[in-house]
């Protein structure tokens, strides 16, 4: 299993550019089942869980050709509609066939997906909406059944605003029967561009950015031709790390407007920020971050549950007190205690981290226990004094592409080492 060593503290310098969003790309991948033909998707991030993806599609019978950054999903032979447990147990994201098989073949067979390092993470709102457009739906043997004769558009409310069942009930309903209208739906950037791709390949959406979207299902769709959107949770990444370890680096390739709730928070420590390239460049000036943070994460166009850890890392080197709350998912910081092996003042309380800066961390053997808290290891290991081992980065491999290469070519000592076999 690979680790990262990292030698700290540092200071950033130079530009790095970001890449394709892993969580806009994977609905997007899925969503070229509902068509038969060859669809093409651009700036498409090298990622353990886009390969996952493509796995899924494979299985359902997609021929799946990836050249560089461009992604070319043949369905024409996309037959299959079943979702294995052995692949939907490693990316939860592959619960986003569901919406589209059972679109296009009336059935779904979908593995339903385990719980996750922070919590249960349910899928009754993929179900539900499934169910209002007619769906059939019933757990049997670990797998989510649904079969629909025919799909009728319906009204529904989400009971919690959910991105992934958004998207997935988004994807059967513009091929359904009539008109849907979704309330308390997501508008993530990411479910906005499905929704603009979506339209793009000739369904027919209203209110696309918004929180309620009406849907006048179509026959059928004609194959996806779309680029990825930037990957705002990356860019914050970077930006975060500017702020950490008082330095200036400039981020390109990304939207400024996917981005606005993190740079507000990122100016609350005394980061500042210059745009360039019509909002597609920001040069973050961390020299002067100094003081702490108090933020929410909300769903968007508030602060991002996926960016919590990170912010959490900075925090921790911030002076005074920063209270960082996680109304997404109460029970994400699983980071926490890993933090701490490094010095960190942080404590808990409820669904709050209550984090009192210190004057240094020191490096530690450190364990990744998901995605977004292996980015904040590698945070706070980056400014931290001496040596820290951040065991397990699999996870990082999920959804940061080449991240030591892009630390490395800001300035930073990481290396990517081979640890022991697994046990
Ligand atoms: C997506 C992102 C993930 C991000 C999350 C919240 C992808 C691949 N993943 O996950 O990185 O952290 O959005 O922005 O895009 N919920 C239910 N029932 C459901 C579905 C969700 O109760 O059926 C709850 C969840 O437990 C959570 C909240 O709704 O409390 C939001 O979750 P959701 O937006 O669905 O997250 P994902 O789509 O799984």
């Amino acid at each position: 299993m690979d680790r990262f060593l990292i030698e700290g503290p540092c200071t950033l310098h130079g530009s790095v550019r970001v890449s394709g969003a892993k969580n806009a790309v994977l609905p997007l991948m899925a969503a070229t089942l509902i068509s038969r033909g060859r669809s093409r998707i651009r700036n498409v991030p090298r990622l353990r869980d886009t390969r996952t993806m493509a796995r899924v599609l494979e299985t359902l019978g997609a021929k799946v050709r990836f050249e560089g950054d461009l992604l070319e999903i043949d369905t024409r032979d996309a037959r299959g509609i079943e979702a294995p447990y052995d692949l939907v147990k490693t990316m939860r994201a592959s619960i986003y066939v569901l919406g589209p098989t059972l679109a296009r073949h009336r059935e779904a067979r979908v593995s339903l997906p385990g719980g996750c390092a922070w919590g249960p993470r349910p899928v009754d709102l993929h179900l539900q909406g499934m169910e209002a457009l007619g769906a059939k739906v019933r757990i049997e043997g670990g797998y989510i059944e649904a079969r629909a004769d025919r799909l009728r558009g319906a009204e529904f409310s989400f009971e919690l605003s959910s991105v992934g069942a958004t998207a997935n009930v988004l994807m059967a309903a513009v091929v359904a029967e009539g008109r849907t209208v979704l309330e308390n739906a997501a508008r993530e950037p990411e479910v906005t561009q499905l929704a603009e791709a979506l339209v793009a390949s000739g369904a027919r959406i209203e209110g696309v950015g918004s929180t309620r979207l009406e849907i006048e299902g179509v026959e059928e769709l004609s194959p996806l031709d779309v680029t990825v959107i930037p990957d705002r949770i990356e860019a914050g990444t970077f930006l975060a790390a500017a702020a950490l370890l008082h330095s200036e680096i400039e981020v390109r390739g990304l939207r400024r407007d996917h981005l606005e709730a993190t740079i507000e928070a990122l100016e609350q420590t005394g980061c500042t920020f210059t745009e360039k390239d019509g909002g597609q460049t920001l040069v973050a000036h961390g020299q002067n971050a100094r003081r702490g943070v108090d933020l929410v994460t909300r769903p968007f166009p508030g602060f991002a549950t996926d960016m919590q850890a990170q912010m959490m890392a900075v925090a921790c080197c911030m002076e005074g007190t920063s209270v960082i709350a996680d109304t997404i998912y109460p029970d994400r910081f699983t980071h926490v205690a890993e933090i701490r092996r490094l010095g960190a003042d942080i404590r808990l309380d409820g669904n709050s981290a209550v984090i009192r800066g210190v004057d240094r961390l020191a490096g530690a053997p450190v364990m990744a226990t998901d995605l977004r808290a292996s980015a904040a290891l590698i945070l706070a290991g980056l400014a931290a004094e001496g040596t820290t081992l951040v065991d397990r980065v699999y996870h990082i491999d999920r959804g940061y592409e080449d991240i030591e290469e892009k630390l490395h070519g800001l300035g930073a000592t990481i290396e990517r080492v081979a640890g022991p076999p697994t046990p």
